[in-house]
């Protein structure tokens, strides 16, 4: 079954063509990074526009470069949520009109469900039950799961995702948007115990996450060096911050992988690019003899191969969408795509 995918939810305008849920046939990004970069962060309204304009000559590429035509294709999957809700509705309205033009079934996609099945393009092998820290901008979860479209949260952020306090600590060191990525490259030349920060645990809830106060920390040992005078040095500032955030993204993956006898552990998310967290979770998983699974780096990021991957999964579970379906800023990886 070979499915048209179509990703629209932040700021890369993307299309892909994948065969039976696991081989892509065809991907393309057009990425507004250069558009947002001077605003230090993504602006949702331009974001939408670019989309609009980038949509159909993206889509035509990814069914050239796969040698087909829409009479060759089955499906169109679709992300429709979580995300920038301008730009999510350009990527469902072109989906839908495809599908409404083509008589083709339409397939609606969270996003990070389509994260999560990055994993799956990569890794032939890997197939559900298993336990997932799925990482991005705007999202952090731990998520048991059960089968490829049955959900369960485990742990969350009560306040900022791990890759918006990347971000915003980054911005807070004078680096480039995209801050995580920035990050991470200044931070390999960097001191990891240069700074102490604390480790954030949320009472009661042993398995969320809270990373305002981290940020927040940062925050401020900037403006009292700034205050007093002092230099500070920004590879060992970065270094010590991402340190941090990735030990409360691994401990508490570690606690909860434990609790609920998970030997099979998956990454997923533009975060699950961070070098920092690969390697302790590497480490972590070796430790204990479980097995680790994250995306290729090119798959990290947002990009449509991922929701042709999930869109497979979906429609093998019944999951299509009439063309009344709408996009949805928010969005729970635990809710069924049924009747939206
Ligand atoms: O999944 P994603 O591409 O978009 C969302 O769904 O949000 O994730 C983007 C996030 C951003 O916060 C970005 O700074 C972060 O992923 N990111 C990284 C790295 N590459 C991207 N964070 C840390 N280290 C990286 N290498
Ligand atoms: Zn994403």
């Amino acid at each position: 079954m070979k499915i048209l995918a179509i990703e629209s939810s932040c700021d890369e305008t993307a299309a892909a063509v994948v065969e039976n849920g696991r081989k892509v046939l065809s991907s393309v990004i057009a990425s507004q990074v250069s558009e947002h970069i001077i605003y230090g962060g993504v602006v949702p309204e331009i974001a939408s526009r670019r989309h609009a304009e980038a949509i159909s000559g993206v889509v035509g590429q990814a069914l050239s470069q796969a040698n087909l035509t829409l009479a060759d294709i089955d499906a169109v999957a679709v992300t429709y949520g979580p995300g920038l809700i301008g730009a999510l509705l350009v990527g469902v309205n072109y989906a839908k009109s495809l599908a409404y033009a083509s008589g083709l079934p339409l397939i609606p996609v969270h996003h990070l469900r389509s994260h999560i099945a990055a994993n799956y393009l990569c890794h032939e092998d890997l197939e559900p039950p298993f336990f997932c820290l799925v990482v991005s901008g705007g999202h952090s979860h731990l998520v048991k799961v059960n089968s490829y479209t049955d959900y369960e949260i485990i742990g969350k952020t009560r306040d900022d995702a791990a890759g918006e306090a990347l971000d915003k600590a980054a911005r807070s060191m004078g680096l480039p948007y995209p801050g995580g990525l920035n990050l991470d490259k200044i931070a390999k030349d960097g001191n990891p115990k240069a700074y102490r920060f604390p480790h954030p645990r949320v009472d009661g809830s042993p398995f969320d996450f809270s990373f305002s106060g981290l940020k927040t920390s940062v925050i401020n040992t900037i403006h009292n060096a700034k205050q007093k005078g002092e230099e500070i040095n920004i590879p060992d500032l970065g270094a010590s911050f991402m340190n941090a955030v990735v030990d409360c993204l691994c401990s508490n993956t570690e606690k909860a992988a434990e609790q609920f006898g998970f030997h099979k552990i998956v990454l997923a998310g533009g975060v699950s690019a961070n070098s920092v967290l690969r390697r302790r979770m590497n480490e972590i998983c070796k430790k204990h003899g479980w097995s680790l699974y994250m995306p290729e780096l090119s798959l990290c990021g947002d990009n449509a191969a991922m929701v042709g991957a999930q869109g497979y999964y979906e429609y093998l579970s019944g999951n299509t969408a009439e063309l009344s379906l709408n996009a949805y800023a928010g969005l729970s990886i635990d809710e069924s795509p049924r009747n939206k």
